[in-house]
């Protein structure tokens, strides 16, 4: 679905973005070489697969927004990767969504085993807070929030862990709308919304400033689900990097299996302007974070 072409501006921006968080990532992370190795191994081959790096981007996109340095917020940003990497990791476990294609090659536990991967899961978010905890740029005070702010979306109850029980939960009971809204504000939402705030806490934003981000990103985050629920219906393996029709196999609660394609349409268009309505609300240049927007309806990966 186009709405306009904004999403450009924000593809050229995700692509620089990536440039450096890859870089940043690769000091972050232990070698391959070193050991244990096959944890390490199994680490690098999920984290430099090619995604999106949306999370950092959003994040560092925030930060722009309010004038915070780029180079202060790196290391921060990489944390929210890893903490994301984690999570697809143990969703493709075969206890929860028993994948074997992510980021377009096989997925942790096919390539390597189990264990291992539930292993360089744990391991990639302990060294998401370690990375943050041990950032000599920020003040320990600026630390100890941003820590808060990601382990409160990392965990439960109100962050991705909660999210992703009840969407398991989910495959076996009837949901209602809002009971589906709750699943994918925790599952994707959360740490989509942190890395909004964690940009705002960063460049001491306001509280009304904080207040919006938070409203802008909250729709944001159930929009980037939505939208992922939906191409799991339309896209193609190839430019999904993960095998589409999964959620309708494993009896998913999703947007598209409760409301059918058009009113998911509809959710997506209502997501989309409510985020946009936010950033009404925040007296600075807008356009990027706008961009970020058009970037997550238009995407098709
Ligand atoms: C996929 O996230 C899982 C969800 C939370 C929807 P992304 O679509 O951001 O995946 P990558 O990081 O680009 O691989
Ligand atoms: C995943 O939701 C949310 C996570 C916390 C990883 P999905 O299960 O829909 O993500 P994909 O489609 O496997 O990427
Ligand atoms: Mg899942
Ligand atoms: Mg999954
Ligand atoms: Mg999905």
């Amino acid at each position: 679905m186009v709405i306009n072409s904004d999403a450009n501006y924000a593809r050229e921006f995700l692509a620089s973005c990536r440039t450096l968080i890859d870089s940043e990532l690769d000091r972050l992370i232990p070698q391959a070489s070193e050991q244990p190795q096959r944890v390490h191994e199994a680490i690098r081959w999920s984290v430099f697969a090619g995604g999106k790096r949306f999370r950092p981007a959003l994040l560092l996109a925030v930060g722009e927004t309010f004038d915070a340095r780029a180079d202060d917020l790196l290391r921060t940003a990489c944390a929210l990767e890893m903490i994301h990497t984690y999570s697809l990791i143990h969703d493709d476990l075969p206890s929860m969504d028993d994948d074997d294609l992510r980021r377009g090659r096989a997925t942790c536990h096919v390539k390597f085993d189990e264990a291992t991967a539930i292993l360089a899961g744990d391991a990639l978010q302990a060294l998401a807070f370690q990375t943050i905890a041990e950032d000599e740029k920020l003040d320990a005070a600026l630390r100890v929030q941003l820590i808060s702010e990601v382990s409160r979306a990392s965990g439960t109850p109100e962050g991705m862990v909660a999210g992703q029980e009840l969407d398991l939960n989910a495959e076996s009971r009837e949901v209602n709308g809002d009971e589906l809204e709750r699943i994918h504000r925790l599952k994707t939402g959360a740490l989509i919304r942190a890395a909004a705030r964690c940009g705002a806490l960063f460049a001491g934003a306001n509280e009304d400033e904080l207040a919006a981000i938070t409203e802008y990103a909250t729709n944001l985050g159930l929009l980037f689900q939505i939208t992922d629920d939906l191409l799991d219906v339309t896209a193609t393996a190839e430019d999904l990097g993960k095998t589409p029709g999964k959620d309708a196999r494993a009896s998913k609660a999703t947007f598209p299996a409760l409301f059918g394609i058009a009113s998911t349409n509809e959710r997506i268009k209502s997501a989309y302007r409510y985020s946009c309505e936010a950033l009404k609300k925040i007296n600075r240049s807008t356009e990027l974070l706008a961009a970020m927007v058009e970037f997550v309806v238009n995407r098709d990966n």
